[in-house]
């Protein structure tokens, strides 16, 4: 980060002495203001609930301009990557910082696909849970398992040590997720098959049996590795900042991608393309497109706690562009599938088109964003609803871990440890139990 010669001042009515703030520019981007020594020298924290307008970190890996809709991955626009490369050559982008060539890629390849089996421990974990626990707790729960084979193996201040988690976590979530999917149906889990790419792999474990050899569909196996695309990284959201915190006190880099699976769970953040999917269903059960008016009237009523899901993003006051790219993999898959008139997608791009001409919606600059249409997808492609997030943590794991390298290779990097308003009580005495 580069020293800007604007510096802020910060002055006080009260009389209190004003002090210089260093200002610091970024490659691209707005400005940040160091605040780091304004506690020592006015005695006075910022306060920032949700974080609005606090930069928690100096990354290279991935920029948003909410305002024009950009997305880059090291640089790169979604769009091209999402076009031209495949979810492996992302992995090594955001882990390496730069897309491999031909001979860095067969590599690459070869590390992750070498990593896919998981312990045959692991299957014992599942038998805990009941089979219709939701996969993001069984999810929640294998992961943070991995820190358990792994733990006395990770020294996460050793580079080394933390490129080879990379590649077990990159390579493991597939069969972990397959497996979850597969003991929630009853189903035996299907073992990774080395010969097939990434996303091939992952369809196979997801809808192979034993009783018969599984041709992966190529358009839907395309669909699937753009999914993956489009979920990879994200800057410094919910669970990325889960992951950074609690990656800051040292922890276990599995136990630390965990705590970012919990996170990502909740329907504000990864959940929502569950609860959109399920939106889109609910106004399709009771009457479809000629009740998006009275659904519509709902999320505007202050009163309801309706939202519009997959709609709205904090930093995108324009169209996300992740879901531009997964309404046109939408129609590519839904043609390919000759479902062309599904009903959902149809009520979804009606929905979307009364709400951008909303004046609510235009008002509060909400637009789809990459949660709108990816259920759509993912139903299409064979994926139950209750196992969309866990698709996302899936894609979003090389991100979480691309991040958390970043911050505890930076020199600089101190454990997270915010402070607070504090509007409780004042000091008092304990009385005892008959003066109570
Ligand atoms: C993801 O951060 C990331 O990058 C996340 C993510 C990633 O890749 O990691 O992009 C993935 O989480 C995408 C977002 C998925 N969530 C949803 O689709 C859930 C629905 N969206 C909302 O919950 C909401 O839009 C958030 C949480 C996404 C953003 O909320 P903000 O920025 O805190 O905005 P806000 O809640 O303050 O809303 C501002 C106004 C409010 O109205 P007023 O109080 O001004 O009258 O907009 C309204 C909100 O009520 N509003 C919505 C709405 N989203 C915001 N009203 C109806 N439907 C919505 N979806």
């Amino acid at each position: 980060m580069t020293p800007s010669d604007v510096k802020a001042t910060l002055s006080f009515s009260d009389g209190s002495p004003s002090i210089d703030l260093p200002l610091y520019k970024g490659s691209i981007g707005p400005d940040v203001i160091d605040i780091r020594k304004l506690y020592g020298q006015t005695g006075k924290f910022t306060y920032d609930p949700g974080f609005l307008s606090t930069a928690s970190c100096n990354s290279t890996i991935t920029y948003i301009d909410g305002d024009k809709g950009e997305l880059l991955y090291r640089g790169y626009p979604i769009e091209q990557l999402a076009e031209q490369c495949d979810f492996l050559e992302v992995c090594h982008l955001l882990i390496y910082g730069d897309l491999p060539d031909a001979e860095h890629r067969a590599k690459f390849v070869k590390t992750i696909t070498n990593h896919t089996m998981v312990n045959e421990q692991m299957q014992f974990f599942l038998r805990g849970f009941r089979r219709d626990a939701h996969p993001m707790a069984v999810m929640t729960g294998l992961v943070g398992a991995l820190s358990a084979f792994y733990h006395d193996s990770t020294d996460v201040q050793n580079p080394r040590h933390r490129e080879i988690a990379a590649h077990r976590l990159i390579a493991k979530m597939p069969t972990l997720v397959a497996m979850a999917y597969k003991y929630g149906i009853g189903q035996p889990y299907i073992y990774p098959k080395n010969s097939l790419s990434y996303s091939a792999n992952f369809m196979r474990m997801m809808f192979a049996t034993p009783c018969e050899e599984y041709e992966p569909n190529d358009v839907l196996v395309r669909a699937i590795d753009r999914i993956f695309i489009l979920h990879a990284d994200h800057e410094q959201n919910a669970s990325t900042s889960t992951v950074r915190l609690c990656g800051s006190s040292g922890t276990n880099p599995f136990a630390a991608i965990a705590a970012g699976v919990a996170c990502l769970w909740g329907p504000a953040h990864g959940g929502a393309n569950e609860a959109a999917l399920s939106m889109l269903e609910d106004i399709q059960r009771n009457g479809g497109v000629e009740k998006i008016g009275e659904f519509i009237k709902q999320v505007k009523d202050k009163n309801s706690t309706v939202k519009l899901m997959g709609f709205g993003h904090r930093v995108y006051k324009n169209y996300d562009p992740r879901a531009k790219l997964m309404r046109e993999t939408c129609h590519e898959v839904l043609g390919a599938l000759g479902l062309g008139n599904d009903p959902l997608f149809k009520l979804a791009m009606a929905l979307e088109k009364i709400a951008l001409e909303d004046e609510y919606f235009v008002a509060r600059k909400l637009y789809p964003n990459v949660d709108f249409y990816s259920g759509i997808v993912q139903r299409a492609i064979g994926i139950p609803v209750s196992l969309f997030t866990a698709i996302f943590a899936l894609a979003r794991t090389v991100g979480w871990i691309a991040q958390l390298n970043e911050m505890i290779g930076d020199p600089e990097y101190k454990i997270g440890r915010p402070r607070q308003l504090y509007a409780g009580s004042a000091r008092r005495d304990v009385k005892a139990l008959a003066q109570r």
